[in-house]
């Protein structure tokens, strides 16, 4: 299930928003310039549907993201939790870090987290199938897919070549729940 946790940055075992509903997500994450968006395919895919098919099945999706952005790379990554690297992979953007451009991503299936540190919030989004989230270039973010790591995403890029990640130094991310897929709603204290 989507859903949008936001905490204080400095008391991050106090939970200031809870939500699954994609309207409030949208309207929450639009408030301080993220975009979130639910899209849809345009034909039925199979499981094992291959790279291909799956950006033809978003192509309108992909293509009016892409003339209004300016993104004009694209790939699918997918992972599974038998993958060998697994725990190489979640560790490379588990530190609070930026990018000098967006950071976009569209979940066709599994779920990850994303977590932006905007202001003296930390606004931990864990994405599903159909969600859109691009990262605002320059926003202190990381990102968690979990001890089993399962999902495809489609990738949106400017230009993957500069799409380095500049580590704040930051320790916050330790202070956040980790992600667990099948655990979207973290137990923490209501405010
Ligand atoms: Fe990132």
């Amino acid at each position: 299930m989507t859903q949008l946790s936001i905490y204080s940055d400095v008391h991050p075992d106090v939970n200031l928003a809870d939500t699954s509903n994609r309207d409030e997500i949208t309207a929450l994450l639009g408030a301080v310039g993220v975009r979130y968006e639910l899209w849809s395919a345009d034909v039925e895919l199979q499981r094992d549907a291959g790279d291909e098919k799956i950006l033809s099945a978003y192509g309108r999706e992909i293509k009016r993201l892409s003339d209004e952005a300016g993104y004009n790379s694209i790939d699918v990554f997918r992972i599974a939790p038998d993958n060998p690297n697994r725990v190489a992979f979640r560790q490379k953007f588990l530190a609070e870090h930026t990018h000098d451009e967006d950071e976009v991503r569209f979940f066709v299936e599994g779920s990850a987290a994303f977590y932006l540190h905007i202001g003296d919030k930390v606004y931990r989004v864990v994405c599903t199938r159909g969600d859109l989230l691009s990262v605002p270039a320059g926003t202190p973010h990381w990102f968690d897919m979990g001890s089993e790591p399962s999902f495809t995403a489609i990738r949106l890029f400017v230009s993957p070549e500069g799409w380095v990640a500049k580590f704040t130094g930051s320790a916050i991310a330790e202070t956040l729940p980790l992600f667990e897929s099948g655990a979207a709603s973290p137990a923490v204290a209501q405010a």
